[in-house]
């Protein structure tokens, strides 16, 4: 288990381990590779980010994660592969998420992206000074990126 601040100084615990803080997260986010490269959504308020977001009213969270990568990127998900989860403790609030590895075999172009202007593919995410590019979405900043993309790059790529 891994555990940090993110950039809002709330304390984060990542782990790899199969659900480590919950059997039943609210929250999913996907590390999306399309053709060779990585799928980001760009949100509208908060940035480039992969997309995600809270699971609906009987969904599971695989099912969330298929749903979201859609209605962000217009994405498909051809295969979904769990990575781990991680806990964020803000202001006595705790949100937790499961990660997940995606690949995305089609593009499908939408009208309607829902709270973001739709998908970004790029060659690499910049190891280097992420955290002061405003570009980039919060979420994308703390120590929860640098681990999966580690582990994403040594188990799926
Ligand atoms: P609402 O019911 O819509 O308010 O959602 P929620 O309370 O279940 O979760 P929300 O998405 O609003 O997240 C609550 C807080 O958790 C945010 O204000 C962030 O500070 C934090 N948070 C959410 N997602 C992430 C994330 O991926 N990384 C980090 N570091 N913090 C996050």
């Amino acid at each position: 288990m891994y555990t940090f601040k993110d950039a809002y100084h709330n304390q984060v615990f990542l782990s790899f381990e199969r659900s480590p803080f919950s059997k039943t997260p609210r929250h999913v986010w996907v590390v999306c590779r399309y053709e060779g490269q990585w799928l980001l959504t760009n949100h509208s308020k908060r940035g480039l980010e992969f997309p995600g977001g809270k699971l609906e009213l009987e969904e599971t969270p695989e099912e969330a994660a298929v749903r979201e990568v859609f209605e962000e990127t217009g994405g498909e998900v051809e295969n979904l592969s769990y990575i781990g989860q991680y806990k964020v403790v803000s202001k006595g609030k705790t949100i937790i998420k499961n990660i997940y590895f995606a690949n995305v075999s089609k593009l499908v172009p939408k009208d309607d992206y829902m709270e973001t202007k739709g998908p970004v593919v790029i060659r690499e995410i910049p190891e280097q000074g992420i955290q002061k590019n405003a570009k980039y979405s919060f979420i994308m900043k703390d120590n929860v990126l640098q681990y999966v993309m580690k582990h994403v790059k040594r188990t799926f790529l």
